[in-house]
């Protein structure tokens, strides 16, 4: 059983996922603990499944290395095999990602290395392209440049608003992560090989 640690910013649709897909006893991961740097909506996901929840808020603290490292603190504590960033919009220092590498994975709403960045929807549309997609990738120390662990790609359709893109994304996503969580549980999809 894989242990999880997921961390959220926003509405937590992805994390929902997650938490449903670990809701089935034959699903091969658990998710521990649900972290946030804000109140953030998607935290009553958490506890609607009795998930616990942790909130450190980055104002609290002198600097985001002194943020990051109580983040840290929790996933320690809770020593999970894979933390997952699911909308999780702060970019973290290099110590963060050097203490969990290579079981820290990010999903981004764009077919990497194309949009990163935290307006990669608005960037697709903006740049005219015809597809966009989800990326799962390992976390390195750059915003969105970690290796590609898996992508599928979704068409752009003439006139679709930046909100009704995002929807499609996100509904694309919310199985991809399922599907990738699930390969690593069962060692299909091999960290420690793609971050070589
Ligand atoms: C998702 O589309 C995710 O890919 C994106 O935030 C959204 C979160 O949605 N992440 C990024 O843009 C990271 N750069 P959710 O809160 O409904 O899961």
């Amino acid at each position: 059983m894989l242990s999880i640690v997921v961390l959220v910013s926003g509405s937590g649709s992805n994390l929902r996922a997650l938490l449903e897909a670990c809701d089935n006893p034959l699903y091969p991961a658990k998710i521990l603990a649900v972290g946030a740097d804000s109140a953030a909506a998607g935290l009553e996901h958490a506890e609607e499944f009795g998930v616990p929840t942790f909130v450190v808020s980055e104002g609290n603290f002198d600097s985001r290395e002194a943020w990051a490292e109580r983040v840290l603190e929790h996933i320690r504590f809770l020593k999970p095999e894979l933390v997952v960033l699911a909308g999780f919009m702060k970019i973290l220092p290099e110590a963060f990602v050097e203490a969990l590498s290579p079981g820290l994975i990010n999903l981004h709403p764009s077919l990497l290395p194309d949009f990163p960045g935290a307006n990669a929807v608005r960037d697709a549309l903006a740049a005219g392209a015809n597809k966009t997609g989800s990326t799962i990738h390992l976390v390195d120390k750059g915003v969105d440049t970690g290796p590609v662990i898996s992508q599928r790609e979704l068409e752009i359709l003439p006139g679709e608003t930046q909100a009704e893109l995002h929807e499609r994304i996100k509904v694309i996503e919310r199985k991809h992560l399922v599907d990738v969580v699930k390969q690593i549980a069962v060692q299909e999809i091999k960290l420690e090989e793609i971050a070589r």
